[in-house]
Order: structure tokens, then sequence, then C-alpha cells
């Protein structure tokens, strides 16, 4: 791995997360505020060529997963070839996708020729009348489909992921779990995080140690299983189910001692923390000026060289906190919302 991708804790970025589109077929609460969001006029967005230069320079530099997001990643109507291109990169093990599932039964087939190689889908409640609620669009139906045409397909684990918060669908969590009995699904419980015009608040958070209380309680066989340093779950299994469950701790239990994740976003500002600031922060957060984003986009069109490019790369990484500062300091940071960033 190269020394670009080294941060000063001596932490490997070799995953690089790449959003594709800031629009989305969804409207859900966590991820965007009702009215919608600003969108970069798309002269202003990565293209195609822009986006497999740059990952091209990443990939050679020692990245080997990359996950596509968004917005929603299959609404960009290169898609197919932009998984092609990037999963053709030498040194690239992982192609992975972050959708909402809603045009995915459809598009899987295609997208898998194109070596689209790990899904996950997101999916809030089981309950057709909440998803409506939640996303404020139809499509229940479809995300189902889509989960059963990905394992149809041979992807494993299909990882469902699922945003838990309190008075919307934390009564769901075991009916979720139950899933994992006949599935062979992952299914992830996600902390809801603070991203701008999310409407986050303490008491909408379920906590990890709260899911895992009542996921124990009723079933008595969970047991932990291993996860990689770098991974954002905690995996367990229960006996008898063929799928498994799995926590992500963002909020109360970080798991940036492992990161290994840095972020091209689709206007091509790079971000080396998902709670990186998006512009100048309060005076009382300066610790965090260090992390605002940085275009690529710029100096990419602005033609300088790869060796430049990496420099610029390299800075930025080197600049990365060991964490993120709190979750109370970062709902006060300036950030984007998350349909910019993806995830
Ligand atoms: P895998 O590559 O399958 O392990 O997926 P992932 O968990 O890295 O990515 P996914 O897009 O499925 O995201 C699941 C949840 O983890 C989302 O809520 C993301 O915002 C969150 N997440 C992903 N990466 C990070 C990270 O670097 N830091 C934090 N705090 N959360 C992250
Ligand atoms: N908190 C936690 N997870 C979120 N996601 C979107 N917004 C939030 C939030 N505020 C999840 C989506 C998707 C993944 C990329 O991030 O559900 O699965
Ligand atoms: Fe990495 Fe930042 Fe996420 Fe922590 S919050 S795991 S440092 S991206």
């Amino acid at each position: 791995v190269s020394d670009m991708l080294v941060d000063s804790f001596g932490r490997l970025h070799t995953y690089l997360r790449i959003s594709l589109t800031e629009r989305c077929n969804l409207r859900c609460q966590y991820c965007m505020p009702a009215e919608g969001v600003e969108l970069t006029p798309s002269p202003q967005l990565l293209s195609l060529n822009e986006i497999v230069r740059l990952g091209n320079l990443f990939v050679s530099s020692g990245v080997d997963k990359i996950r596509l997001t968004g917005g929603e990643p299959t609404i960009r109507k290169d898609i197919e070839e932009i998984c092609l291109q990037l999963s053709n990169l030498k040194g690239l093990k992982t192609l992975a996708m972050t959708t909402n599932g809603i045009s995915l039964a459809r598009k899987l087939p295609k997208l898998k020729e194109c070596g689209l190689s790990l899904v996950n889908i997101s999916l809030d409640t089981l309950v057709p009348a909440k998803f409506e609620f939640i996303t404020r669009r139809k499509g229940h139906s479809k995300v189902m489909e889509s989960i059963d045409a990905a394992i149809d397909l041979g992807y494993n684990p299909v990882k469902v992921n699922c945003v838990v918060m309190r008075g919307f669908n934390d009564d769901e969590i075991c009916d979720f779990v139950e899933l994992t009995r006949e599935k062979p699904i992952n299914v992830r419980f996600i902390e809801f995080m603070p991203f701008d015009g999310n409407v986050w608040k303490v008491k909408k958070l379920v906590s990890y140690y709260e899911m895992l209380d009542r996921v124990g309680k009723r079933f008595t066989g969970l047991q932990r299983i291993g996860d990689h340093p770098t991974e954002t779950a905690k995996n367990f299994r229960i006996d008898g189910h063929q799928g498994t469950v799995s926590f992500i701790t963002s909020m109360t239990k970080h798991f940036c001692a492992g990161c290994n994740r840095l972020r091209l976003l689709a206007d091509g500002n790079f971000k080396v923390c998902l709670f990186g600031p998006s512009e100048e922060p309060l005076e009382e957060l300066f610790f965090l000026q260090q992390l605002i984003e940085v275009s690529l986009r710029d100096p990419l069109r602005h033609g300088v060289n790869d060796d430049e490019l990496k420099e610029i790369i390299g800075a930025a990484v080197k600049r990365k906190k060991a964490a993120h500062a709190g979750m109370f300091d970062i709902a006060k940071t300036p950030n984007r919302p998350m349909i910019h960033i993806g995830g």
C-alpha cells in the first residue's frame, strides 16, 4: 500500500466509497429533509472517465475494495459501464454497492455480469405502510423482491441495512431478526446518525446495548461471532438461523480505530471521515477544520498529473483524526445531508 493511503495513526485506507449521484428515487427521513436537497448541476459532477481515472489512481495505490453509493447508485445511466470499468482495474478485489433496492431485481443480473461482487440493500421496515412513511415513497415489495433476487443470483452475504429510530421502527427489531431464520441474509441494525437536515435527536437513537438486550431476551441462542478489525459491524449468529445479525454502533461504540475508509463524493470532493465537515466548522469545533473536504475534481479539470493528485490525496489522509468527535459535536458540525455522502 502506497504511503498516500496511510494516515498518521498507521491506518491503511484500502476501501474507497464512491458516491455516484446525489439523486434518489426515495426520500428517507433519516437521509434528507422533506423538501429535498440542492442538487449540484450535472456538469459539476464527476463523469464516467473522471471516476475511472480517480478509481485507477486509488487502486494502483493499494485500494482493493470500492463501494458504489449515492443517492441511489443504480439510477445513474452509465452504472453498467462504471461497474465494468472499475471491476476491471487491476488490483481491485471487491466491487460492492449500497442500494435502496427499488430497481435492483431488474438491474442486478446485468450488474453482476459487469463485475458487481457484493450488495448491501437498505430496508428499515417490514410493514408496507410504514415504508411509505419513512421513505415518503412506495416500493416496499420491490425491495423485498430485490433481496430475494440478490440471494438467487448467488450474492453472499446479502446484507440488509436497517437504520433503527425510536418510535419509527424499533418495535420491529425482533421481526427483522426473525427474517434471518429462513433467509440467508445478514441483517444489520444501524444506530441513527446525525447529518444535515435529518432532525437527529439523541432520544431517537436506539443504542447498541438496548438493541442487543432486546434481541438477546427474545433469541436466547444469540452468540457473538468474529468481525474483522476494519469492519463497521459487530456480528452475531443464532442457533438454527440461516442468516446472521449485526449492529453498526457508530454513535455509542465507534469503530474508528480500525477505519480503512475514504470517500469520493459525486461532485468530486474527497472526504477522509464521514463526519468531517463540508465547510468551515463553528469556532468551538475548530479542531475539525483539518478534516474539511477537498476537491479532487478541480485539480483534475485543471490538468494536474497523477503525482500531483496523489499529493493532494495523501496530505488530506494525513490530516485524518484518530476518531470522530462524538455524537453531540457531530450534530453541531456543518456536514452534508446523508444523500450527498452515501454513508
Ligand atoms: P461492508 O463493506 O459490507 O462492510 O459495508 P459498510 O458497512 O462499510 O457500508 P454500508 O454502505 O452498508 O453502510 C452501513 C452503515 O455503516 C451506514 O449507516 C454507513 O453510514 C455506516 N458506515 C459505513 N462506513 C462508515 C464509517 O467509516 N464510519 C462510520 N461511522 N459509519 C460508517
Ligand atoms: N444514520 C445511519 N445510517 C444511515 N443511512 C442513511 N442515513 C443514515 C443515518 N442518518 C444508511 C442507509 C444505507 C447506508 C449507506 O447508510 O440506510 O443503508
Ligand atoms: Fe472512519 Fe470517520 Fe467513520 Fe470513524 S467516523 S470510522 S474515522 S470515517
